[in-house]
């Protein structure tokens, strides 16, 4: 069962630090959507998509890299890292139209100092922390 995790991480890199320890502890290859947008899914049996929430949505790198190269008939999960609240609805959404549904979701906390969030010093500072990184793994492995 090969396994493969498509992310974005362009604020803080708070997502690509879930997924490189995710990586280092499972059979999991990586991409970077923003550097392979046309990366080919096909050979994966499993397949996740991880991207920090920008406006309650996935980022569109990944949003557009799903509707182009995700494949029928493979098992997707979710992870998301956010300063607020999880939202994965922007990528079910997408997941709808090829008549598939995750197999799991999982989220947290990732450093935010977006707009006002920035005058405070940032809001859930410290994460993703080990016990995120923990929980992120556990995930995985367990799917
Ligand atoms: C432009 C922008 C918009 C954001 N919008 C939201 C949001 O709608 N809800 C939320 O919970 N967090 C929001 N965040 C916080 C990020 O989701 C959070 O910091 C995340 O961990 C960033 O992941 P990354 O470092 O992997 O890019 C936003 C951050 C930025 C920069």
């Amino acid at each position: 069962m090969r396994k493969v995790i498509v992310y974005s991480s362009v604020h803080h890199g708070n997502t690509e630090k879930l997924v490189k320890s995710i990586a280092e502890e499972c059979q999991v290859d990586l991409i970077d959507a923003v550097k392979q947008p046309d990366a080919d899914l096909s050979s994966y049996d499993t397949i996740g998509f991880a991207s920090g929430i920008y406006f309650s949505k996935f980022h569109q790198s990944i949003l557009g890299f799903a509707e182009k190269n995700l494949p029928d008939d493979k098992g997707v999960f979710l992870i998301c890292t956010y300063g607020g609240s999880a939202n994965y609805k922007s990528i079910e959404q997408i997941l709808g139209k090829k008549h598939s549904t995750a197999i799991g979701k999982f989220g947290c906390k990732g450093y935010d100092t977006f707009g006002p969030f920035k005058l405070v010093g940032g809001i859930a500072k410290g994460h993703p922390d080990g016990k995120d990184i923990k929980n992120a793994v556990e995930f995985v492995k367990g799917l």
